[in-house]
C-alpha cells in the first residue's frame, strides 16, 4: 500500500470507530417525535424520561444549569472514554471535522452563516470577546442595561476604567404595556458618540425579555453595534440572528440549549467580523475568516463537548423548535397564574404578559429571606430554584404541570 492510501484507509478507521459508536438504551430523537399538541401532556411526561433527573426531584433552574438528554450524555461520555483509548494527533485531529459540523449546525439553528459562528466555553467568555476584542476610543460611549450579567455590564465598567470611553446604564419599566416603553430608555440615551447597545436578551435577574430586533434595527439604523447576550434566550425562544439585525450574539449551551455543558457561542456578523480582535490566541493558529478559527482557539478543550453538540441540535428540530418555545411559555404561564392564585402574598418581579417574559419567572414573599427559601426549596422538597433577583423559576420541557402544582403546594407551605 502507498504511503498515501495507508494515511488514507488509517483515517478511514478512525472515523469509522469514532462515528461508529452506539449508545446503548436510548432514544433516538427520530423515535421519540413531535408533541402532536403542545398541551398533550402525556407526551411531557414521556420526554421527561429522556432525562436522568431521579423521580423525586424537580429541577427547574434552566436560567443556571440544565440537565441534557440522556441521548447528549451517552454521545459525551462514549467520545471520552475513545478519547481516553487514544490521544494521538492522528484522532484528535478527527474532533476537528466534528466540531466544524457543529459549528454548521449551530449556524443554521440560529439562522447565521457558518463563517458567522464560534464555539467557546462559555456566554461570560464569548462576552468578553467582544468587551476585550472591540477597539474603542475615550469619549466613545457603550449603553448598557442594568439588568445585564456581570459579564455584559462589570466587563465594560472595568474596560472603560482602561480605555477611558464612556457606560451609560440605562433602566427600563418593570411592568412595561408596550414595546415602545422598552425601546424608548435606549433611544433616549444614544448621543452622536454612541458606539454599541449591550443588553440581555431575557433578564436573569428580572424575567423581563426585551425587544431585541426592535432594538438592534433601531440601532443600526443610526449606524450604532448591539450586542445581545442570548444567555436565557437560546434554546427557549426560537431566534434568526439575521432577522434580529444584531453585530453580536452570545450564549451557553448548558442552559436552555440541554447540553453539552460548558459550550459557549460567539456570534459575529461578517460586517463586524474585522472589529474584533482575538483575546486569546492558542496553538495552531493563524490568521483567519470564520469567527471559530480567528477568535476561538482557545488551547486544549474538552473535544467530546463540542462534538455531541449535533445530537442536541437534532433533538430540537425533532421535538420542534416553536414546539418548545410554546411549552416553555405555556408551562411559565401557568406558574404564574397558580402562583397568583394560590399564594396572594406573592409580588412579581417578572412582567405577567408573555410578551415581555420568557422562560423565567421571579417573584418574592415578603418578609421572607430568598436565599432560606431557595434553601428549603432543595432541602425539605427536592426542587431546585434560585434566589436570583427573587425566587427564580425556570421551568423547561423536562417539568410538567405535575412538576409546577408541586412546586407551588410547596412555596405555599413555606410562605405559611
Ligand atoms: C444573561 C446572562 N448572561 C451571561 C451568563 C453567564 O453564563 P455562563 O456562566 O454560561 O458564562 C448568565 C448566567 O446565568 C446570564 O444569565
Amino acid at each position: 500500500m502507498q504511503l498515501n492510501q495507508r494515511r488514507k484507509f488509517v483515517k478511514q478507521l478512525l472515523v469509522t470507530s469514532l462515528t461508529g459508536l452506539t449508545f446503548s438504551n436510548v432514544a433516538t430523537p427520530s423515535a421519540l417525535g413531535a408533541p402532536v399538541s403542545v398541551e398533550d401532556e402525556s407526551y411531557w411526561e414521556n420526554l421527561k424520561k429522556q432525562f436522568s433527573v431521579p423521580n423525586d426531584y424537580v429541577m427547574m433552574n434552566a436560567a443556571n444549569l440544565c440537565p441534557s438528554p440522556a441521548l447528549v450524555q451517552d454521545k459525551v461520555q462514549e467520545l471520552t472514554k475513545a478519547l481516553n483509548k487514544d490521544v494521538s494527533f492522528q484522532y484528535r485531529a478527527l474532533f476537528s471535522s466534528i466540531r466544524k459540523k457543529s459549528v454548521t449546525l449551530l449556524a443554521q439553528f440560529m439562522g447565521a452563516d457558518e463563517s458567522e459562528v464560534g464555539i467557546t466555553r462559555n456566554t461570560s467568555e464569548s462576552n468578553c470577546m467582544i468587551v476585550h476584542g472591540l477597539d474603542l476610543k475615550p469619549g466613545d460611549e457603550v449603553i448598557i442595561w442594568d439588568q445585564n450579567h456581570p459579564s455584559n455590564n462589570d466587563a465594560w465598567l472595568s474596560q472603560a476604567k482602561r480605555v477611558g470611553f464612556i457606560v451609560k446604564k440605562i433602566s427600563v419599566p418593570a411592568d412595561p404595556k408596550s414595546v415602545q416603553d422598552l425601546l424608548q430608555p435606549f433611544t433616549t440615551a444614544i448621543t452622536s458618540n454612541t458606539k454599541l447597545i449591550a443588553f440581555s436578551h431575557l433578564s436573569n435577574v428580572s424575567g423581563l425579555a426585551l425587544p431585541a430586533k426592535e432594538i438592534c434595527q433601531m440601532a443600526k439604523a443610526r449606524g450604532i453595534m448591539t450586542l445581545v447576550d442570548g444567555a436565557q434566550s437560546f434554546g427557549s425562544m426560537s431566534i434568526n440572528l439575521h432577522d434580529m439585525e444584531c453585530s453580536f450574539y452570545t450564549a451557553s449551551t448548558h442552559k436552555w440549549l440541554m447540553g453539552p455543558f460548558e459550550n459557549g457561542l460567539l456570534y459575529i456578523q461578517k460586517d463586524y467580523f474585522n472589529r474584533i480582535w482575538p483575546a486569546v490566541i492558542g496553538g495552531g493558529w493563524k490568521e483567519a475568516t470564520t469567527v471559530d478559527q480567528q477568535l476561538c482557539v482557545l488551547g486544549q478543550r474538552n473535544d467530546p463537548s463540542p462534538a455531541a453538540l449535533p445530537e442536541i441540535l437534532a433533538f430540537h428540530e425533532t421535538i420542534g423548535r416553536k414546539n418548545i418555545e410554546s411549552r416553555i411559555v405555556e408551562l411559565n404561564t401557568y406558574l404564574k397564574q397558580q402562583i397568583k392564585s394560590k399564594i396572594p402574598m406573592a409580588t412579581f418581579v417578572t412582567p405577567a404578559s408573555p410578551q415581555f417574559s420568557g422562560g423565567i419567572v421571579i417573584f418574592n414573599l415578603p418578609g421572607k429571606e430568598i436565599h432560606e427559601i431557595n434553601d428549603r426549596l432543595y432541602h425539605k422538597y427536592k426542587i431546585a430554584a434560585a434566589p436570583s433577583g427573587g425566587i427564580r423559576l425556570s421551568p423547561h420541557i423536562y417539568n410538567t404541570r405535575k412538576d409546577v402544582d408541586y412546586v407551588v403546594k410547596a412555596i405555599g407551605e413555606l410562605a405559611g
